[in-house]
Formats: structure tokens, C-alpha cells, sequence
């Protein structure tokens, strides 16, 4: 029995932790809060997926939206591998006691942006939350496999320091609980930590998402890809500033329309359908259901214009009786603003939603390093890894799909060729450390921080802005670094200092392109 620390517990490490248990591995899973807090568990959409392996032209046609949607630089294969194991990774999630909507006999699909037919499944708008529920109680009634709740993971622990060819053998852990650092020894790590929306100071992300297990990984000597493609939801709820709250992208698909001021006045004085008034219409044909890239900037440009804080969404001439079934998540947050879907025009926003970039991976889920090679014993899974499949933005409701095809194909290569190796780990070094007494100075450091992405590395771009958030980027580097050297990590100055790295990398990567794609826009480029 070999040991596998998964750290994360969103779709992708659960998915991942079930395989492995069921070949006979241990698994411990490591999870900065309470299981169910992942990104996976904000999820509305649902997952794309065509079922009937017999459907060839079903599958001809998700693989051409996808590459679409990726604006040339999504790699064929992995699209190809991922939507031809759509059908097997979904029957596993529902063997797992996943309970997507019916219709009759067959699921019932929705449609997002950039897709060209109904072909997501769900569960109402919470699809998410069904997934984490099912998946962390099989989970829970595995006895090889245990949670560790409230347990940060702070640094991977290489088999021979600092040479990262040799690969890893564990991670220094954080205890949220104790304040007790704790090292612990792996046969293999598979980091599945999510993406980095905090960041930015609107995301649609939950307060986990800082960038932990990039950071982490690059500090052991693995390679970032495509970091400059950061995907903003378009349609963010400004009713409640402080909490932008996600409007999935399905209430679009079910004809949702998007307007701005001058649009939302046109209609409600008008008596044409609000379709036709859409601002959207101006940046793509598909109008609202364009890919989120073009309406996210599209948003972007008329609030700009205007000068507005928002645009709106509108489905007051939709069948209101099937929005309150389809979408009760989102009706009962309508209403506890004094809103109701049907009735009144959403203010909707753009806001931070899913790094599509991440740590390069190969096509078994292997963390690569800046030469090319495998880093031996480390995988990363889901919105962590870039494996290809999202090239320049993000497909709607492809992640959770490439995050069970990911999962299942890490976890396959690790049991094939797994070896019992675990070496004794080094505790982490304490002596002359601090206590961290005084967190004032990270407080205004992450405001610092989340102000610059927002106005310097947001939805579009220059030069000029981008050198700026590189020299505060470096600034702010140096003195998180000050305080880490010298003082016993905490939770604030461990995410801090991850979400400064994962920002350079953002921003690097964002400099150093010579042409406008997808989701990164350069207003220099153009
Ligand atoms: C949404 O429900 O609009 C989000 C789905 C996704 O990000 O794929």
C-alpha cells in the first residue's frame, strides 16, 4: 500500500482519492477549512458531457465548440481524450451517488455561452453542491482514506533539497486549529488546490481560493502555463458589492438577455423582445450566449463607457414559473436583496471567476518542470493544472468534466506505476522563528495586492499598467518575504505570500505575449 496526500477536496481531489483507495492506496486528504469548501461547491452550471458514446456527432460538435472557445490555442488531443471520456467520468459520479436533474427517463440539459446545443448536465443551479455532497459522503465511508479539516499545506518537501528532478516526498502542513506546523510524509502528492480568484476584489470564488497549491508547486521547481488567462464570469450580482454573488451562465442559456442602461431603457419602452437591444449584439452574433470572454469585455467596455457600476440582466419576459423551479439558489438570494428573477432587471458585473492557465501538466496529470520533464511523485488536478483542454478561455461547465477526466487518469498513472517509497521528512524549522503578533501590515499588503490585479491585470490591459503591477508586485514580494523569513507561519502570511507568487506569474506571463487571445486583452495589442 503506497501513500497518496491529495490537497484539496473539490471534485478532482475527492474524485482522485476514491480511485486510489479503491486500488488499496492510503489516502490522506488535506483541506484548509470544512470539506465541502471548495470552489466545486460554488458551482451552478453544471458539467458538459455527451453521454451515449455512439454519438459521434454530439461529441464533434462539443470538441469544435470547445476549441472555439479557446481561440486557437486549446491542444486537439487532450479536447479529443477529455469529451471521449465524458460518458465513463459522468457514470462514475453518478456510481458515486451524484443525482443530476431528469427529465423522464433521460437527464435534462441545459446550455451556456459558446455552447452550440443543450448538453450540460445539472442539478437545478447548485450542481456543485450535489457533487460535493455525494463525493465527500462516499468519501467519509472509506476507511482508507482520512480528512484533515482546517490543515493548510504551506510547502512541498523535495527528496533531495533543492534539486527537483529528484521529485517530492511530502509537505509541511499548517494545523488552522493548533497553529502547529506538522511534516508529512508521501509516496506521491496530488495537489488539487483550485484556482485564485482572490486575487481580484470581485470574484465569484470562495475565500479558499488563493493560489496555495501553485504557489507551492512552482517553489519546488514546476512550470506555470498560460497564467495571463484569467476568465471573468460575466454576470457577477452587484446588489451586494461586498459579496458578488455568481448568476449562472444557464439562466442565459435559458434567455436571459444582457442589457446596458440605454438598452434597459430602449426596452422598457419599446415592444420588441429584449433581445434586440442588446449591447452584446454589437461584439458577437450570439449575443449574450457568446463565450464569456467576449461578453465578460463586452460588459467591460459599456460600463466603461457609461460610467456605470453595471449592466443588467433581464428575464422579465421568460417563464417565471420554470425560473423559480430551474434556479431556487439563485431566487432565494434574490430575495433575501429584495429582488425576484422574472420580475425585476438584475445588476450584474463582470468578476474574477477560474485561472484557466496553471501548473503544466502532461496528459497523465504529471506536474512538469520549466525543462519539460515530469517532477517524480507530483500531480496536479483540476483548476490548478493546465493541461491544454481551455487553451484561451475556458469552455462553460468543461471544468468539472476535465476535472473527473484528470482526476481518474492521474490517479490510473499513479497506481500503474506506484512504489513504495516514503522516506522520513524533515520537520519544519521553528528555531529563531517569531510569532506573528501584528497582522496589520498583511492586511494592507493584500488590499494592496487585490487593488493592483483589479486595476492593472483585469479584463483589459497595457504595457504600462502591466510594468506597474509588476513594480508593486516585486515591492510587495520583498516585504511578505521579510516578515516569512522571521516569523512561525500563520494562515494570513502563508496565503499572502502565495497569492503575491501567483500574481507575478500572472502578470509575467501577461507582459511577455505579443498577440491578443482569448482572455488575455491588451489594449496596446490591438
Ligand atoms: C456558471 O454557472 O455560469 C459557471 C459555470 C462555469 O464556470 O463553468
Amino acid at each position: 500500500m503506497s501513500r497518496v496526500v491529495i490537497i484539496g477536496s473539490g471534485i478532482a481531489g475527492l474524485f482522485a482519492a476514491l480511485k486510489l483507495e479503491k486500488a488499496g492506496h492510503e489516502v490522506i486528504i488535506i483541506t484548509k477549512q470544512r470539506p465541502e469548501d471548495s470552489s466545486t461547491n460554488w458551482a451552478q452550471g453544471g458539467i458538459a458531457g455527451i453521454l451515449d458514446k455512439t454519438d459521434g456527432k454530439g461529441m464533434e460538435e462539443h470538441i469544435a465548440d470547445t476549441l472555439s472557445s479557446g481561440d486557437g490555442l486549446c491542444n486537439e488531443e487532450i479536447v479529443r481524450c477529455v469529451v471521449e471520456e465524458a460518458g465513463d467520468r459522468i457514470r462514475d459520479l453518478l456510481a458515486a451517488g451524484v443525482e443530476f436533474e431528469k427529465e423522464g427517463e433521460d437527464f435534462h440539459y441545459v446550455q451556456e455561452g459558446g455552447h452550440t446545443s443543450r448538453r450540460i448536465l445539472h442539478a437545478k443551479d447548485a450542481t456543485g453542491a450535489e457533487i460535493e455532497r455525494a463525493l465527500n459522503q462516499a468519501v467519509s465511508d472509506r476507511v482508507n482514506i482520512s480528512m484533515r479539516p482546517h490543515t493548510l499545506g504551506v510547502d512541498l518537501i523535495q527528496r533531495s533539497h533543492g534539486n527537483p528532478e529528484q521529485g517530492v516526498k511530502g509537505i509541511w502542513c499548517l494545523s488552522l486549529d493548533n497553529g502547529e506546523m506538522e511534516a508529512v510524509a508521501a509516496d506521491a502528492i496530488l495537489i488539487a488546490t483550485g484556482g485564485c480568484g482572490q486575487l481580484w476584489e470581485r470574484t465569484t470564488n470562495p475565500s479558499v481560493a488563493t493560489g496555495d497549491g501553485l504557489a507551492m508547486a512552482v517553489r519546488a521547481g514546476a512550470a506555470s502555463k498560460d497564467m495571463a488567462f484569467f476568465q471573468f464570469h460575466p454576470t457577477a450580482l452587484m446588489a451586494d458589492n461586498k459579496k458578488p454573488f455568481l448568476i449562472t451562465e444557464a439562466l442565459r442559456g435559458e434567455g436571459g438577455i444582457l442589457l446596458d442602461n440605454s438598452g434597459l431603457e430602449k426596452y422598457r419602452n419599446g415592444d420588441e423582445r429584449p433581445e434586440k437591444y442588446s449591447f452584446t449584439l454589437d461584439f458577437s452574433a450570439q449575443g449574450s450566449l457568446a463565450t464569456r470572454d467576449v461578453v465578460a469585455r463586452g460588459c467591460d467596455q459599456k460600463m466603461k463607457i457609461s460610467g456605470a457600476d453595471n449592466v443588467w440582466l433581464v428575464t422579465d419576459h421568460l417563464d417565471s414559473a420554470k425560473l423559480h423551479d430551474h434556479f431556487p439558489t439563485i431566487e432565494s438570494r434574490l430575495n433575501e436583496l429584495g429582488l425576484s428573477l422574472g420580475r425585476d432587471a438584475l445588476p450584474v458585473a463582470p468578476a474574477a471567476h477560474y485561472m484557466v492557465g496553471g501548473l503544466e501538466v502532461d496528459i497523465e496529470g504529471r506536474v512538469l518542470m520549466p525543462n519539460g520533464k515530469a517532477m517524480p511523485g507530483l500531480y496536479a488536478i483540476g483548476e490548478v493544472a493546465c493541461t491544454g483542454m481551455h487553451g484561451a478561455n475556458r469552455l462553460a461547465s468543461n471544468s468539472l468534466l476535465e476535472a473527473v477526466v484528470f482526476a481518474n487518469k492521474a490517479s490510473e498513472h499513479f497506481i500503474a506505476n506506484s512504489i513504495q517509497n516514503l522516506e522520513q521528512v524533515p520537520g519544519w524549522r521553528a528555531e529563531g522563528m517569531q510569532t506573528l503578533v501584528e497582522h496589520a501590515p498583511l492586511v494592507r499588503d493584500l488590499e494592496t495586492l487585490r487593488k493592483t490585479m483589479t486595476d492593472d491585470v483585469g479584463i483589459v490591459r497595457s504595457f504600462d499598467r502591466l510594468e506597474r503591477a509588476r513594480r508593486m508586485l516585486n515591492l510587495l514580494y520583498s516585504e511578505v518575504d521579510l516578515i516569512w523569513r522571521k516569523s512561525i507561519p500563520t494562515r494570513e502570511l502563508v496565503e499572502l505570500r502565495n497569492l503575491v507568487l501567483v500574481a507575478t506569474h500572472i502578470t509575467e506571463d501577461a507582459l511577455a505575449r505579443t498577440e491578443n487571445r482569448g482572455l488575455h486583452w491588451n489594449k496596446d495589442l490591438i
